[in-house]
């Protein structure tokens, strides 16, 4: 550089105009060799040396401070300026960082970056609101609250989303699901339509299970030729809030309450609520009980009794959610459980948990949600647990096993029958804290459990039913798919020599799904392994009759041999007011061994209604659709409000009732045929 300005000043000097006028120098200067060591006072090396830069010693004249040689001596350059730091922003109340969420929330929602990308929006939302929800969780409900108002999500915001009611539920969610990952994707698929629904996870069952599948399987235990009576009863749903004379025909759940109405006629009810109860309305009183009054009669047990009941789940009504709580929810166990123990004799009623039988309604939480907060259920475990026993159906043991699983548990039986429960909430798509680690398919450690059990069961030669609540396969709607996923494989691992029956309720309909070896890769008669029998539900919610379910089962084998449907046409409920001469009449509706196996031959009369029947009763609807129509019927218990199933629903129910898992519906059956109501 020095160079070239004097190459330039060169130029100019040559030019000639100027230079003669200018006093300038000689025209080359050569510098001394050695250091002008006077222009600094002191140094702290040899100044005069050749073979390093001098060192002077600087004073700062504004300081005063001499800087030290450290700081330019190249043989200790620091690396990290560790003795000065820069100021950070002062830490943010909790108030200013729900400002700051709810802005940057909306920022996101209307950068033009995201708004091709509505995922990335959702999930980087979900960031927001995580990080809000661990540094100021009083906040996360006002959160919720806030967004909701902003994003007009629903009529009031504050009821549905405050700290009373899914506020805290939500908030512990944002804190502990890993919201950029699966578990933020299938949150933004859920709930908010705005991800593509996540693939189902792989599994690896490497080390799941303690042994192999025996091969072959061990020989089956020997049919006594002796039919048990089995009771399985769901979703009771009581409404001890129904009023009688308030809109049945309400255009916001739940209706036959005082304050229901319907939007086209706000002043004048359209349908009076019946006293028996109605399509659009939980079960009052008088229709529990018109149930319980009907099952001895209908079933002949009243002499004799069932040999043993099942309830899978459902107690307490369709409220809203700020219109809930523990003490309604308790309310309803103490009263259904004591009116099956002395209305019905029932045996021993093995129960299970539903969705609706918590508070909030769905929400469990797995165990590893962190100390402070893993008890937080047990109010309700402790309670079932210490009700079944105290109806004398459970032992304090197993009572005890209940407190500490989820309310789940298992029997084994004296006579070769083992019971699990699964509390299904684990698996259902309305349980938030479902969604927490969701990848690994069991998180809450519900899955591990049956199938430590299961594998107790086949040591010990046992037979077993799995009862639920939340079916896991049919249209895929209600189950999560990684852990029905999971619990497919659970079934296969176990089927058929173990497991005789799954059994759960929940969409209150007459449904039914069969298992398959394989992952169903191959459907047909020769890989059935299983099937869950979904019953139908006594509250008539909605446009359902009302009904319920006896199996006659094989004593030695569990298999069953038939199941015989009852129910009540609801429609004609408004008829029987205003007198007391007669209650409503449940009938017979169906045996399936009846309705359904005619068309399959070389079935013997003692041969069970086992997952091979039933596949075999899926080809006979394919080659005649009549019995697709049939089971509709039954679908709805015999509603007159139930729709036809015609053109794709056929083929859509027969893919139902193949599909075991959630993941196994979505990927293979056509969607939106799933339900009657
Ligand atoms: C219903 O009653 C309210 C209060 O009396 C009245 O303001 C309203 O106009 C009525 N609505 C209809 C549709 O009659
Ligand atoms: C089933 O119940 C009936 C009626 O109480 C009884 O006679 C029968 O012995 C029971 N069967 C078994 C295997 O317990
Ligand atoms: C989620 O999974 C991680 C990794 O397995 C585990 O450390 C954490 O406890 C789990 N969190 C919850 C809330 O289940
Ligand atoms: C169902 O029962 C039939 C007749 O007893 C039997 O041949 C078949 O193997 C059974 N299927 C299953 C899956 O258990
Ligand atoms: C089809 O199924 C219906 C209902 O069970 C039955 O009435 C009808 O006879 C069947 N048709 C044929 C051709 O098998
Ligand atoms: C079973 O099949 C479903 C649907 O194709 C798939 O999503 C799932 O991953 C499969 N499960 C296993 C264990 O292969």
């Amino acid at each position: 550089m020095a160079r070239g300005i004097a190459k330039a000043v060169g130029v100019c000097f040559l030019a000639g105009v100027v230079a003669a006028q200018t006093p300038l120098g000689p025209s080359e200067y050569t510098v001394p060799g050695v250091f002008p060591t006077s222009v600094y006072e002191s140094y702290y090396n040899d100044p005069t040396a050749t073979t390093a830069e001098p060192q002077p010693v600087i004073t700062d004249p504004i300081t005063h401070v001499t800087y030290p040689y450290w700081l330019t001596n190249p043989e200790t350059i620091p690396q990290e300026d560790t003795w000065e730091t820069h100021p950070l922003p002062p830490t943010a109340s909790s108030s200013q960082l729900l400002d700051y969420a709810v802005q940057q929330i909306i920022s996101i929602s209307t950068s033009p970056i995201f708004s091709s990308d509505t995922c990335a929006a959702c999930q980087v939302s979900l960031e927001v609101a995580k990080f809000l929800a661990l540094a100021a969780p009083a906040e996360g409900p006002n959160l919720a609250i806030r967004l909701c108002e902003y994003f007009d999500y629903a009529d009031d915001c504050a009821a549905d989303y405050g700290i009373f009611t899914l506020g805290a539920t939500l908030t512990q969610v944002a804190a502990y699901a890993d919201a950029g990952g699966y578990d933020g994707q299938s949150i933004c698929n859920q709930f908010l339509g705005l991800c593509p629904d996540p693939p189902t996870s792989p599994l690896d069952l490497t080390t799941w299970f303690a042994k192999p599948k025996p091969n072959p399987l061990p020989p089956s235990r020997k049919a006594t030729g002796q039919r048990l009576k089995v009771l399985h009863m769901s979703d009771l749903h009581i409404d001890p809030r129904y009023t009688v004379g308030a809109e049945a025909d309400c255009s916001a759940y739940l209706c036959c309450r005082p304050s229901s109405y319907n939007d086209h006629s706000p002043n004048v009810t359209v349908e009076p609520a019946p006293y028996y109860g109605a399509y659009y309305c939980d079960a009052p009183f008088p229709l529990i009980l018109a149930a319980m009054q009907s099952v001895p009669v209908l079933t002949g047990t009243e002499e004799y009794g069932f040999n043993f009941s099942i309830y899978t789940g459902d107690l307490v009504s369709h409220d809203p959610g700020n219109q809930l709580s523990k003490e309604y929810t308790v309310y309803s166990e103490t009263v259904l459980y004591d009116l099956l123990k002395r209305q019905i004799n029932s045996g021993p009623v093995y129960a299970v948990l539903g969705n609706h039988d918590t508070y909030q309604e769905a929400q469990n939480s797995p165990y590893n949600i962190g100390p402070e907060l893993t008890d937080q259920f047990n109010w309700d475990y402790d309670h079932l647990a210490a009700l079944w026993e105290y109806e004398g159906w459970i032992s304090s043991e197993t009572a005890q096993q209940a407190r500490t699983h989820y309310s789940a548990y298992s029997v084994q039986r004296h006579d070769g029958l083992r019971i699990i429960t699964l509390n299904t909430d684990m698996w259902y798509t309305d349980n938030y804290y479902a969604y927490i680690n969701l990848s690994s398919s069991d998180n809450s450690g519900m899955l591990r459990f049956v199938t430590d059990e299961l594998q107790d069961a086949e040591d010990a030669g046992d037979r077993v039913w799995i009862l639920g609540h939340v079916l896991a396969g049919w249209d895929g709607t209600n189950p999560l798919k990684n852990p029905t996923n999971l619990f497919y494989q659970i079934v296969d691992r176990f089927s058929p020599h173990v497991i005789a029956g799954v059994f759960f309720g929940h969409s209150h309909e007459d449904q039914l799904s069969i298992f398959y070896a394989n992952n169903a890769t191959d459907i047909s008669a020769e890989s059935a392994l299983a099937v869950q029998w979904i019953a139908p539900s006594v509250t008539p919610l909605t446009n359902l009759n009302s009904g319920f379910r006896v199996y006659e089962v094989d004593s030695g084998t569990f298999d069953i041999l038939d199941a015989y449907t009852f129910e009540a046409d609801v429609n004609s409920f408004g008829g029987l007011d205003g007198q007391t001469e007669f209650g409503p009449t449940y009938r017979f509706e169906y045996s399936a061994r009846e309705a359904y196996g005619g068309s399959i031959t070389g079935w013997g009369p003692n041969d069970p209604l086992n997952a091979t029947w039933w596949h075999l009763v899926t080809e006979a609807m394919e080659a005649n659709s009549s019995l697709v129509t049939l089971f509709n019927t039954y679908q709805g218990k015999s509603s007159v409000r139930s729709p036809a199933c015609t053109g794709e629903c056929i083929d859509a129910k027969i893919c139902y009732m193949r599909s075991g898992s959630a993941s196994l519906a979505l990927q293979n059956c056509p969607s939106g045929y799933g339900s009657v109501q």
